[in-house]
């Protein structure tokens, strides 16, 4: 490969990992699997390694991810949260055995644990006694959810009894186990909320929730597997864990000490298979150097332990006999088509219906009805087929035939050169995508429009009521009642809630829009660049192109929505309601805190964001971490480390008062 031909490919990985990220961190829907997504960080840092002169701060194989979020007191960690090198191949596996081999003429153990999947912990004790829980974070510093910690009864508030330092630190993963996660999942569907994806997004949600009762109720559970501290008094890794369990903590029985790479290898095959059966989600084996003394001669990469590696398994797999092929309409009109599959049990769940992607997809793996087919979960909730499992092929069996028409009005379907979908190209007229528009117009992250589920919004299309997103603010109570399995509170609910929406902010309004490739983020982007619909609707290539993150295709798909005349119609229509077409102020307004940055933290009299929205109104800045450089810390009540550490640094305190005394 050239360095230019490198280049490319090393701009396209971060762009497509970003984007990745996003889908993981941000919207808790993964797109890919953690195997393929690892398989793309990895090829980049290959090319990184390879290409010096590409190394960027900016690249997505410079971050290990963060989980901070505003509500929390952020806590610097003592010891920084490492990560674990990690790998899906047993050949480097017994490289990684190799090096170390090298490294060492003595003898040397393992300790294979399972990996548990789950948000990973930081517990402090002090005298026995738990005094600080935080998450993750950036690896650096992390949020305190002490008090939601405090309700896992698999953690220690205080340890019985024992021989433990004075100070020490205990690291582990926080889990939902199968049970509790299926049954808080069967709850948020009943209350019409969206299922978490997995157990781990349900164990990190949980966390990060600000209400501890609600913790309590969810049973989270607990496993440690690594203890920190100035003044151990072990010689291994193993010493510390049998240590940790006669304190009372919660160490995995599935611990094992082996004596080569080989024991290594039969423990992860063990656990390749019996994982199934554990009541929590394992997504591999760590591997640890068990003496001390070895670890600490093998030390540390900038971001990982070289005497510790994480060999990942496969997703879990089923096999199963495809029964037939449907195809589905989306809002856009892209089709998809969806696999009917004989019910097979997959990590968990019953699986009966698995995406086939695209037309390439079925191409790919030779894709034909009657075929027994591999299936897999990608992260963790919508199943897809990876595979043919050609050897069981039936010879009369035939080639799978993609669709010419749409499946839903009968419009020859188009294929966009560089887009894998076909596409139904009847918009108004394909009544999933009308319907579609609607529901995605009324989601809870657009216009948050309640008492208004795909049903309801189907029947009223049904019935002729509402044609287009335009047509819900002229919907009339009586109208409403007299449907079926409707009445008075429904209808009144409904309309209240229409009338709300007039105040939602012209970023969601504009995400609600439905714009092709405009998502959450970068209706935030544009509303906050052009500040009004007036404004993004007179936009130009050039001037849609000089907003960060906005390429040639979002911008192209935003000029296309603005030129069609019934799109103009719509938005005369929307605005004549009321909707909200400006973005709210975030002009500065005065340069009164130029120059100056604050930390916030503490409880305050309203959320943190309206502090911060003034501090940038006045063109000061807000940071997380505080520091001697810092000009001010806003502390509310209950102000904790940072409090502290703001008077040991010598930075100025200000309460609500003086805050805004300093403004005025
Ligand atoms: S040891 C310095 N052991 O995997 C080593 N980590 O990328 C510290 N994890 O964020 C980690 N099970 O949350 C270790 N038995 C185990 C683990 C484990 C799960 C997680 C942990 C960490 C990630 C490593």
């Amino acid at each position: 490969m050239t360095a230019k031909e490198a280049k490319i490919r090393v701009d396209f990985l971060r762009k497509n990992i970003e984007e990745h990220n996003r889908r993981y961190y941000v919207e808790s829907a993964p797109s890919v699997s953690d195997f393929e997504f690892d398989l793309l960080l990895q090829e980049l840092q290959a090319l990184e390694k390879k290409f010096p002169e590409l190394q960027s701060a900016a690249s997505p194989t410079q971050r290990v991810g963060s989980d901070l979020s505003e509500g929390f007191t952020q806590v610097a960690h003592k010891f920084p949260m490492l990560s674990l090198g990690n790998t899906y191949s047993e050949d480097e596996l017994r490289e990684f055995d190799a090096r170390i081999a090298k490294a060492f003429d003595e003898p040397y153990e393992y300790v294979c644990e399972l990996k548990f999947d789950g948000a990973s912990i930081s517990l402090t004790y002090q005298n026995g006694v738990l005094q600080r829980a935080v998450t993750r974070g950036d690896g650096v510093q992390g949020d305190d959810v002490t008090a939601n910690v405090r309700t896992i009864r698999a953690i220690p508030l205080q340890l019985q009894s024992g021989n433990f330092p004075k100070e020490f630190e205990m690291r582990g993963e926080i889990l939902m186990p199968h049970s509790s996660f299926e049954k808080l999942n069967k709850e948020r569907e009943e209350a019409g909320e969206m299922p978490f994806a997995n157990p781990r997004n349900a164990a990190s949600g949980t966390l990060k929730l600000l209400d501890s009762k609600e913790v309590a109720k969810r049973n989270l559970d607990n496993f440690v597997y690594y203890m920190l501290g100035d003044e151990l008094h072990f010689s291994s890794h193993n010493e510390s864990l049998e240590a940790a369990k006669s304190w009372g903590f919660k160490v995995s029985e599935h611990t094992q000490k082996c004596k080569n790479i080989d024991e290594v290898l039969a423990f992860i095959h063990r656990w390749d298979k019996d994982r199934k059966d554990l009541p929590f989600d394992t997504d591999g084996v760590v591997v640890k150097i068990n003496s001390y003394a070895q670890q600490r001669a093998l030390g540390y990469t900038a971001k990982t332990p070289r005497w510790a590696i994480a060999y990942k398994f496969k997703a879990e797999q089923a096999r199963t006999k495809l029964l037939s092929v449907d195809f589905q309409v989306g809002r856009t009109g892209a089709i998809t088509p969806v696999a009917n599959l004989e019910p097979v049990r997959l990590a968990g769940t019953v699986v009966k219906r698995a995406s086939l992607h695209n037309a390439d997809q079925i191409a790919l793996h030779d894709v034909r009805i009657g075929d027994m087919v591999f299936v897999e979960k990608v992260g963790e909730i919508i199943p897809k087929i990876v595979g043919v499992d050609i050897s069981e092929r039936i010879s009369q069996v035939f080639d799978f035939q993609y669709i010419t028409n749409c499946p839903e009005c009968g419009t020859p379907l188009v294929r966009i050169e560089g887009e894998a979908k076909h596409f139904c190209p009847n918009e108004n007229g394909c009544p999933p995508q009308i319907v579609g528009r609607i529901i995605h117009f009324v989601a809870r992250k657009a216009m948050n429009i309640e008492g208004l589920g795909e049903e309801t919004i189907e029947l009223f299309y049904r019935k002729g009521l509402v044609k287009n997103v335009g047509d819900l603010y002229d919907l009339k109570k009586e109208e409403i009642a007299a449907l079926d399995r409707m009445g008075e509170k429904s209808a009144e609910n409904i309309l209240q809630s229409l009338e709300e929406s007039k105040k939602v902010p012209f970023a969601r309004v504009l995400f609600a829009l439905g714009i092709r490739y405009v998502g959450e983020t970068i209706a935030k982007k544009l509303a906050e660049a052009f500040g009004t619909l007036d404004a993004l609707q007179n936009a130009t290539l050039e001037n849609l192109l000089a907003v960060d993150e906005i390429g040639e295709q979002i911008a192209k798909s935003v000029l296309a929505f603005f030129a069609e005349e019934k799109n103009q119609l719509l938005l005369s229509k929307l605005r004549e309601v009321g909707l909200c077409f400006v973005a709210e102020k975030k002009q500065q307004t005065s340069s009164k805190l130029e120059g100056l940055t604050f930390v916030i933290t503490g409880t305050l009299s309203r959320p943190r964001e309206d502090f911060k929205a003034v501090v940038d109104e006045h063109g000061g800045k807000v940071i997380t971490a505080i520091s001697g450089k810092t000009s001010y810390l806003l502390a509310g009540e209950k102000a904790g480390s940072k409090l502290e550490k703001a008077a040991k640094l010598g930075v100025k305190i200000l309460d609500e008062q003086q805050f805004f005394d300093l403004i005025n």
